[in-house]
C-alpha cells in the first residue's frame, strides 16, 4: 500500500483542497500517513498570499526533503505551485512534482510520471473543475469546510488569489445541500461555506441568499458560517436571507483592507469607507448581536500617515471585535506592482505594529465585558496544552471547557468565567441553574 504525508499551509479553502487530495488519492489505493518518515509521498499545499507565507513553505521544503528516501517523491501543490510552477522545478531540486489548484484530479498520473522520473509542472486552469465527483477525506470532527465556489473574478490591486486560483465559478445549489445532507449523516452539525468572494456565489440560477436557505433546510444542519464575503456583495436579500434562517451564526469576517478612500480605490475595493460602514449597519440591524471580524493591510503603496490613521480610526469606528492584520507584501505581477510610493519596509512594520496595538486593545476591551455570559458552544476538539478541550460559540468566541473529550460535537451553554484578552475561559451551565 502506498501512503501519502500532506501539510497545509494559508486558508481554510486550502484546508478543504488537502482533504478532496486526499480523497482523490484514497481512490487510487493510499492510505494517509502522519508523519514524513515513511510516506510514499510528501505533498506540501502552500499559500503565496504573502512573501512570507512562500518563505517559511521554501523552509520547510528544505527540511522535508532530508526525509526523502529511494523513490519517494516530494510534491508542491496549491496556490505558490500555480504562482511558480516550473520555476520550483528549477530552482528547489528536492521537488519531483508541481501541481496548481485546478490539477488536483490527475494526481494519480502525475504522481506516476513523477516516479518514472520525469518532473512536472501542471498548473493549466480548468475554470470548469468542480471536483464534484470525487469524496473529501475529511479530518474528524463534528465540523466541516464546504467549498461552494472556487477562482475570484475580483482586481483587488494586492492580490496574488485571481492568478493562483483562476476565474470564479460557483458550484450548484443541489450539489453543495446534497454534500451536506450527507456530512450530517457523518456526525457533522456545523459547515462553513468557502469561496474567495463567497457571497458573490451565483449557479446561474440560485444566489447566496437562496444557498443560506437551502443550506439551512437541511436536517441537522445546526449552524452555517461562510468566508469570506466581500462588502458589496450583502444585497438586502442576502442579508435577509441571513437573518431569517437560524442556522446562520451570528459573526461575519468581513475584509475591510483600508478606512481610507483614496488607498481603497488605488485597491480597486468597490466600496468607501461609508459604504463598508453602512453594509455593516445593515448587517447589525437584521441581526443585533452579530459579531465583526476583519482584514486589514497596513503599508499599501502610497500610503501616507493620514491615510493609515483613517484605518486607526475606522478600527474604533467599525467596533470590530477583532482583525487580523498584515503588513503590504509586493506580489509580483499583481497590479499594485507598479503603483508609485511604495512605502519603506521600517515603515510599514511600525505601522503594523501601532495597528496591532489598537486591535489587541479593544478585543480585549470587547471580550471583557463579555465574561459572564452565557452561550451556546460547540465541543470541537482537545485544547493544544492542558486537558481541557476547545469549544466554539456562534459569535465565533472560542472556550476552554472542563468536558470530557467524548463531549466532542456537543452543544452545551457555557458561561465566560475569564478571558485571556483573545480567548475565554467558562464553565458549564447546568439547564436547572440556567432557570434560577
Ligand atoms: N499583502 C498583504 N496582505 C495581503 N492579503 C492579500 N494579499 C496581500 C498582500 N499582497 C491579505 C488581505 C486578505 C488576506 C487573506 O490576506 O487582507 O484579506
Amino acid at each position: 500500500m502506498k501512503s501519502i504525508y500532506i501539510e497545509t499551509y494559508g486558508c481554510q479553502m486550502n484546508v478543504a483542497d488537502s482533504e478532496l487530495m486526499l480523497g482523490v488519492l484514497a481512490r487510487d489505493g493510499y492510505v494517509r500517513a502522519a508523519t514524513p518518515d515513511d510516506a510514499d509521498v510528501m505533498l506540501v499545499n502552500t499559500c503565496a498570499v504573502r512573501e512570507n507565507a512562500e518563505q517559511r513553505v521554501i523552509g520547510r521544503m528544505g527540511e522535508l526533503q532530508r526525509h526523502k528516501r529511494a523513490g519517494s517523491i516530494l510534491g508542491v501543490v496549491g496556490c505558490m505551485a500555480q504562482r511558480l510552477g516550473p520555476i520550483l522545478l528549477e530552482r528547489v531540486p528536492a521537488v519531483d512534482l508541481v501541481v496548481g489548484p485546478d490539477g488536483y484530479r490527475n494526481l494519480p498520473e502525475l504522481l506516476a510520471h513523477a516516479r518514472a522520473g520525469e518532473r512536472r509542472a501542471e498548473v493549466e486552469y480548468r475554470s470548469w473543475e468542480h471536483y464534484e465527483d470525487i469524496p473529501q477525506l475529511r479530518e474528524p470532527g463534528p465540523t466541516a469546510f464546504v467549498t461552494v465556489q472556487r477562482g475570484c473574478d475580483y482586481r483587488c490591486t494586492f492580490c496574488i488569489v485571481p492568478t493562483t486560483r483562476g476565474p470564479e465559478r460557483s458550484r450548484q445549489l443541489h450539489d453543495v445541500v446534497g454534500e451536506i445532507a450527507a456530512l450530517v449523516h457523518t456526525g457533522i452539525s456545523e459547515v462553513t461555506l468557502l469561496g474567495q468572494t463567497v457571497n458573490s456565489y451565483h449557479d446561474g440560477s440560485h444566489g447566496f441568499g437562496d444557498l443560506l436557505r437551502a443550506v439551512g433546510a437541511v436536517d441537522g444542519v445546526r449552524r452555517i458560517r461562510f468566508t469570506s464575503p466581500y462588502p458589496t456583495d450583502f444585497t438586502p436579500e442576502v442579508i435577509e436571507a441571513m437573518a431569517t434562517t437560524p442556522a446562520v451564526c451570528e459573526h461575519v469576517h468581513l475584509p475591510v483592507q483600508s478606512g481610507s478612500n483614496s488607498v481603497l480605490k488605488r485597491m480597486l475595493r468597490r466600496y468607501t469607507r461609508e459604504r463598508y460602514l453602512e453594509v455593516l449597519e445593515q448587517l447589525r440591524t437584521a441581526m443585533p448581536s452579530i459579531t465583526v471580524s476583519t482584514d486589514i493591510i497596513a503599508g499599501f503603496p502610497g500610503e501616507t500617515e493620514a491615510e493609515f490613521a483613517e484605518t486607526v480610526s475606522l478600527v474604533t469606528d467599525a467596533a470590530f471585535d477583532d482583525a487580523y492584520t498584515f503588513k503590504y507584501s509586493v506580489r509580483e505581477g499583481t497590479p499594485a506592482e507598479r503603483l508609485k510610493g511604495h512605502v519603506a519596509d521600517d515603515v510599514a512594520s511600525e505601522r503594523l505594529a501601532r495597528l496591532i496595538a489598537v486591535v489587541r486593545a479593544q478585543t480585549r476591551r470587547h471580550n471583557m465585558r463579555r465574561v459572564g455570559e452565557v452561550h451556546e458552544a460547540l465541543i470541537e476538539r482537545p485544547a493544544k496544552r492542558g486537558d481541557l478541550m476547545l469549544a466554539r460559540t456562534r459569535q465565533n468566541y472560542l472556550v476552554l471547557v472542563d468536558v470530557p473529550a467524548s463531549a466532542v460535537g456537543e452543544y452545551r451553554m457555557v458561561r465566560f468565567t475569564g478571558t485571556t484578552g483573545s480567548t475565554f475561559t467558562g464553565s458549564i451551565e447546568h439547564p436547572a441553574l440556567a432557570v434560577l
